[in-house]
């Protein structure tokens, strides 16, 4: 039994797990929106560490699924206009929101050095590890 875990250190284990365990997740972390301000802020993650702890909403892919409330995949960020490059080596990324009682209070962004790679199956994964999140918080 880990009951006793923080909600933080599960969340870690859970980046830590995708990002070992599925070849073209190389960077998995956590958004959440910052108390009552307009933005986002870096929770638990794996990957290299990021500059971009605060997102604010409509800016880069993840700003812009803090207001769609839509997953969003990235085929090839290069295309994109409204995105924020954390990592030169990425070339496409996928960011599913995270619903608490249907409201869009975070999310799981994952980057990937392989062109294209997210598929329906990486959405519906991603939204069940999401629906799963939603009970620990
Ligand atoms: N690329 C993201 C920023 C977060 S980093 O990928 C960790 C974006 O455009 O919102």
């Amino acid at each position: 039994k880990d009951g006793n875990k923080s909600a933080d250190t599960r969340l870690g284990e859970i980046c830590e797990l995708l990002h070992n365990n599925v070849d073209h997740y190389d960077w998995v972390g956590f958004y959440f929106k910052n108390g009552d301000k307009q933005e986002l802020k870096l929770g638990p993650y794996a990957g290299a560490p990021t500059d971009h702890t605060i997102i604010p909403f409509g800016k880069g892919i993840c700003g812009q699924v803090a207001v769609s409330n839509q997953n969003f995949v990235v085929p090839d960020v290069a295309a994109q206009d409204n995105y924020i490059a954390c990592s030169i080596t990425v070339k496409a990324e996928i960011v599913v929101p995270l619903f608490v009682n249907g409201e869009n209070v975070g999310q799981i962004d994952i980057d990937s050095n392989t062109p294209d790679p997210f598929t329906e199956e990486d959405e519906r994964f991603l939204e069940f590890i999401n629906a799963e999140v939603a009970q620990i918080l």
